[in-house]
């Protein structure tokens, strides 16, 4: 079982990109399931249905999110039937906790959950929401997305998971790291898959207005650039138990 896990795909170039090379990439790679991050889709914050279903439609079967999820508000009127899994350490809003994905006999359950450090939310404790799900949820395979800024909290939650799931790929940070691994009770392991968008740019945005507003403080609107585009992720082999970094330029 070979698994593609995309990092937070950022404006809708990219997912052009995606839709054009995707069965290419799956067809190289015997690659049987893909996943992505989809948190930054619509124009770098949220996600429309329009935008859902060419995800879909482009080969990914199921999707994590992250701080921006409920940035499209019109996302509350699909997540409950989509194949999307939420930050499971919300408290009480639409979507699904955990997304299970059958593959021939196998089931993998998808879990994503939010960090706590630097990240100006009021989540929950991912650590005892993922314990919580997988005491619960019977599956072959369980694969946490854990959107977070801070290593130190990713590499927390893969020593504290290792060997009770199948792998943990960070997010967020849309900087791919270069510290893929398979812990010592055989969990996969990457701090950050990066993120799938335009090369030229900070974290997928614009650069003259980011720097502008570093500089001056003043909060200025941004957009995702345009120019190369880069796709990153990681491939998980979960019958052989183990992790490469993928990486393609266009
Ligand atoms: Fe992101
Ligand atoms: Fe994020």
């Amino acid at each position: 079982m070979r698994i593609l896990y995309l990092g937070d795909i950022v404006g809708e170039d990219v997912l052009s990109v995606i839709e054009k090379n995707l069965s290419r990439i799956k067809k190289e790679n015997n690659i049987n399931i893909v996943l992505a991050n989809a948190e930054n889709v619509a124009k770098g914050r949220g996600l429309t249905k329009d935008l859902y279903k060419r995800l879909m439609t482009a080969g990914i079967s199921g999707l994590s999110m992250g701080n921006h999820t409920f940035a499209k508000s019109q996302i509350v009127d699909f997540i409950d039937e989509s194949n999307i899994a939420r930050p499971a350490n919300l408290y009480n809003v639409p979507g699904k906790e955990f997304l299970q994905i059958k593959y021939n006999t196998k089931t993998i359950t998808l879990i994503n959950v939010l960090g706590r450090v630097f990240m100006n939310g009021s989540s929950d404790c991912p650590f005892r929401t993922i314990d919580r799900i997988i005491s619960s949820v019977k599956s072959d395979y369980y694969i946490i997305d854990v959107h977070a800024e801070a290593t130190s909290e990713k590499i927390a939650l893969a020593n504290y998971l290792d060997g009770r799931v199948s792998a943990i790929v960070g997010t967020h940070t849309h900087v791919q790291t270069a510290d893929e691994r398979k812990m010592n009770k055989g969990t996969l392991y990457i701090s950050d898959l990066g993120m799938c968008g335009p090369y030229d740019s900070i974290l997928g945005d614009e650069i003259e207005p980011i720097i502008e507003r570093f500089i001056t403080g003043v909060y200025k609107p941004t957009k995702p650039a345009n120019g190369k585009m880069v796709l990153n992720g990681a491939i998980l082999d979960l019958t052989l138990n183990k992790i490469t970094r993928f990486h393609e330029e266009y």
